[in-house]
């Protein structure tokens, strides 16, 4: 996820374009740039780093001129360094782009046979390339734009100025993006925050949208070039609100962030066609002498490990084990060479987990990380690695990180079940297209946020919860517990259903309100008598299942339906409107969301 700007008006554009970076660093940082057009050529500057590392770099420099486009970094393709920053220049052409061009390998290939030669390892890099060589065939400018966004498969936000043009043009797919409409100037944002001091009236863009920005005056076009109408909207956000788009805090803007986060963990990663799922730059060893692979995290991460246990015990045959970090790194547990050990960190900075994964290599194990933060510790110091592509996340109770986690393990699980010969294309084919279907159905429970609110808000007096869920949802209670008790403050316990008459059942009263998820799976009957048992109890019971059954609503005090998915997939629909129940409790009781007490984001002492 990175973060792009451009101006276009009668002021210096440097200064404003630094200012607007500043604003989306939280996008990610390991690199910053800026393209100015001066005298008739654009003028580059790019920097590994923060935005103030660039700003110090180039602060004595001469960067006037009244165009331009700058660009923050979150690689996904090629490490963060000097090279692989943006802007991209090639010729007279330079590109910003934010998202993921999926066919890069096969474009570059060809561009390389046609004599041209790359200088980066991003992905990125084919853009400007593509509209060179349209523009050398004779195309004019806007028209190699168009011709190049035709070639491109995959999700982005671009930038584009050309040396000798007074021309800037934009261009958008999956990836966000906004025209700023100021006075007497035009910019572009990947979102609202980076020019919010600059102006309030801003034109949202739609997929397939190509603006072009000469002298002020703006265009909006699709890619045949017919023009399209776009509504100015203007917004009453402050500076504080648009960072977190107009959400009241940030951990809501994650969760609601989910379906997209969702979409760029699969992009470049899944050919559903050929029924395949791909790891670029995984090179995991001999996977047919793998005899127990080791799951191992803290807090959030480590209940994505138990779910993940789940689905790869059911699919691969293989056993797992799941720990927590700091409880790995002491127990010395009994490890073969063979085994694959993989930690999952959101931010991998988490000081157990790196012990962990530093105890598994002494040992001479592969380690893989399943990390959010590109460049952290635990992606650099591990064997290998799969990132999650959340995008940054900032509310100190994880949400996107799990939901992502969890998909990255369930592609992981199809990967390894190929090379193991234990699946085929046409399992694997089916299992994506039910992968697909997450983003959608993620967002049909995010439309419903309102009736969660409203249990929330009837039930936020209770001191205390227990949740219950059973299989590969037991961990999904354990997560939705935790969420509660983070933010909220109100005491939540998770248990396995089936370990509630050894216990938890001697709680049951009028006063512990207990959530049960249970999907119709092999073990819902089972549930349905805990939930009597509840009931008799004078306990008041809020089901999450996936088919709505009389019985069981007219026992519960409410029912809300997920939409179905497979088995191994249940946890990531089943979990949002959990988090969604935990905030707006939290939200209701006024505490404070994004940095509850006592916590922190990343926990980098033992
Ligand atoms: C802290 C955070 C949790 C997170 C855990 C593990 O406790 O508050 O939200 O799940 O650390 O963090 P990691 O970055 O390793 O996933």
């Amino acid at each position: 996820m990175c973060g792009i700007v451009g101006y276009q008006g009668r002021e210096g554009a440097c200064d404003i374009l630094i200012d607007a970076l500043r604003r989306l660093e939280y996008r990610g940082y390991d690199s910053a740039g800026i393209a100015v057009l001066q005298g008739g050529s654009v003028k580059i500057a790019r920097k590994q780093g923060k935005v103030s590392d660039l700003w110090n770099m180039i602060s004595s420099e001469n960067f006037a001129g009244s165009m331009g486009l700058a660009h923050t970094r979150w690689a996904t393709h090629g490490v963060p360094s000097e090279r692989n920053a943006h802007p991209h220049k090639v010729g007279d052409v330079t590109v910003v782009h934010n998202g993921i061009i999926e066919n890069y390998l096969e474009l570059k290939e060809s561009l390389k046979q046609d004599g041209r030669t790359f200088v980066s390892d991003t992905d990125t890099e084919v853009i400007p390339h593509l509209i060179v060589d349209y523009l050398d065939k004779g195309s004019g400018f806007e028209e190699a734009v168009r011709q190049a966004l035709k070639r491109l498969k995959g999700s982005y936000a671009i930038g584009v100025m050309k040396d000798g043009s007074e021309t800037m043009i934009a261009a958008k797919k999956e990836s966000p993006l906004l025209v700023g409409v100021g006075d007497g100037e035009l910019m572009i944002a990947s979102d609202a925050p980076a020019i919010i001091n600059r102006t309030n009236r801003f034109i949202f863009l739609e997929d397939n949208d190509v603006v072009t920005m000469t002298n002020g005056e703006l265009k909006i076009t699709d890619f045949d070039g017919t023009e399209v109408d776009r509504e100015v909207k203007t917004v009453q956000w402050t500076g504080a609100m648009a960072e977190k788009g107009g959400y009241r805090h940030f951990m809501l803007k994650e969760i609601f962030e989910q379906p997209r986060a969702l979409s760029e963990t699969l992009i470049g990663r899944i050919r559903e066609e050929e029924g395949e799922v791909v790891f670029d730059d995984l090179d995991l060893p001999d996977v047919s002498k793998i005899r127990k692979i080791w799951m191992v995290a803290c807090g959030t991460s480590y209940h994505a490990c138990l779910i993940a246990r789940h689905m790869f015990e059911a699919n691969l045959r293989v056993p797992v084990e799941t720990d927590i970090a700091s409880e790995f790194r002491y127990r010395d547990p009994i490890l073969d060479r063979d085994d694959l050990v993989i930690l999952v960190s959101q931010s991998g900075e988490t000081a157990d987990t790196i012990a962990a994964m530093k105890e598994a290599r002494k040992k001479g194990l592969y380690t893989l990380a399943i990390c959010n933060v590109l460049g952290s510790t635990l992606s650099r110091e591990s064997q290998g690695v799969v990132y999650t592509h959340a995008g940054p996340e900032i509310g100190v109770a994880s949400t996107k990180a799990f939901t992502t986690q969890i998909t990255v393990f369930f592609m992981l699980m199809l990967y390894l079940g190929r090379l193991k010969g234990l699946l085929d294309s046409n399992d694997i084919r089916r299992h994506l297209a039910e992968l697909k279907k997450l983003p959608r159905n993620i967002t049909a429970i995010l439309d419903s946020s309102a009736v969660i609110e409203e249990i929330a808000r009837a039930n936020m007096h209770y001191r205390h919860f227990l949740f219950l869920g059973r299989g590969i949802n037991f961990p999904t209670v354990l997560e939705g517990a935790l969420k509660l008790k983070e933010i909220s403050y109100i005491h939540a316990e998770a248990y396995a259903a089936g370990e509630m008459k050894h216990g938890p059942i001697a709680l049951i009263d009028e006063n512990m309100p207990v959530v049960v998820v249970s999907p119709k799976d092999q073990t819902y009957k089972k549930t349905c008598s805990n939930i009597e048992e509840v009931v008799t109890r004078r306990g008041r019971v809020f089901l999450f299942t996936d088919t709505f059954d009389h019985d069981m609503a007219s026992k519960s005090d409410a029912v809300f339906v997920i939409p179905e998915t497979i088995y191994e997939l249940q946890p990531i629909l089943s979990i949002v409107p959990l988090q969604l129940m935990a905030y707006y409790m939290a939200n209701h009781l006024g505490t404070d969301v994004d940095q509850p007490r006592n916590l922190a984001k990343s926990v980098t002492v033992e």
